[in-house]
């Protein structure tokens, strides 16, 4: 029931998966299993999340075959280097006791180390060992990708991003859709803390969510998932796990869709910073 996109590489991905980060230890596995048992299939973690043993974990005690999960995880800034990159994603596969992942994707560019090309021949060669079936990146913009198509012929098969209605990345998604990259959303719902809930309560999304039966936090969803955007929302509760994926039941209007877009008015609420200038370790 869930619909899927397809990559430029011929993977086909659930059109919305499941964000762990903050997810550890036994609570961790318990959300994850929930998630799982919820109808989540992409499950995203990364190196830095420090939890890829607890996603492993939960998904070996899925009755769900391995073949029908899409695992995702994050090479780190420090091991950009291309044989710490190699070797980064072979740990990576330890901890989660994994063979394969489905997706791996450079957490952010760190382009003052000026290393992420390095780290993007590591993923090619990765791949072609069969350690990743696809390869992506994160927090890249326009600069960037073309740098790796240009230096490398290869682009990536996914951009994760912030993205929700306070910071809509118009010019990231359009960049993205030119280039046959699909676009993930991290944050899809504003993140945590009050900044989230001042998102929800926004009038525009409350008038949205009375219309169709739905509650702003599906109306974020449906909304991205009508860009083109495969959001990755977060819940550590089974009730919102369940809620953040009945979405694909009605349909925004192409100008409810452009309303919601139009929210971006504060800029990169969740507090990391622009993506040319945010170090990751
Ligand atoms: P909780 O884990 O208690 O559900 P994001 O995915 O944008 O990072 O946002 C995650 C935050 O939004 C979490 O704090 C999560 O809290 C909350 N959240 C997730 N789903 C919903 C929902 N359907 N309604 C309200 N809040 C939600």
């Amino acid at each position: 029931e869930i619909p899927t996109i397809t990559l430029r590489d011929g993977l086909q991905l659930p059109a919305i998966g499941f964000g762990t980060a903050g997810m550890r230890g036994a609570q961790g596995v318990q959300a994850i299993d929930s998630a799982i048992n919820q109808g989540y299939r992409l499950i995203d973690t990364a190196y830095n999340y420090e939890n890829e043993g607890t996603v492993g974990a939960a998904v070996r005690r899925s009755p769900v075959p391995r073949s029908d999960l899409f695992i995702s995880s994050k090479l780190p800034g420090r091991y950009h280097e291309y044989g710490k990159a190699v070797t980064a994603i072979q740990e990576s596969l330890y901890r989660a006791g994994l063979d394969y992942f489905d997706l791996y994707l450079i957490h952010w560019p760190n382009p003052e180390r000026d290393q992420y090309v390095d780290a993007w021949r590591a993923l090619i060669d990765a791949q072609k060992f069969g350690l990743i079936r696809s390869i992506g990146v994160s927090n890249f913009v326009p600069e960037y990708l073309d740098r790796l198509e240009k230096e490398t012929g290869v682009l990536p098969a996914v951009n994760q991003i912030e993205l929700h209605p306070h910071h809509s990345q118009p010019e990231q998604r359009d960049y993205d859709r030119a280039h046959g990259i699909v676009t993930e959303a991290w944050s899809p719902l504003g993140g945590k803390g009050p900044k989230t809930q001042r998102i929800q309560e926004t009038s525009v999304l409350q008038d949205l969510a009375e219309k169709y039966h739905k509650s702003a936090a599906q109306i974020m969803l449906r909304w991205e998932h009508q860009l083109g955007v495969l959001p990755l929302p977060l819940s550590h509760n089974p009730g919102r796990q369940a809620q953040n994926l009945d979405i694909f039941d009605f349909s925004l209007t192409l100008d409810e869709v452009q309303a919601v877009t139009e929210l971006d008015g504060e800029r990169q609420v969740t507090g990391y910073g622009d993506p040319r200038t945010h170090e990751e370790l």
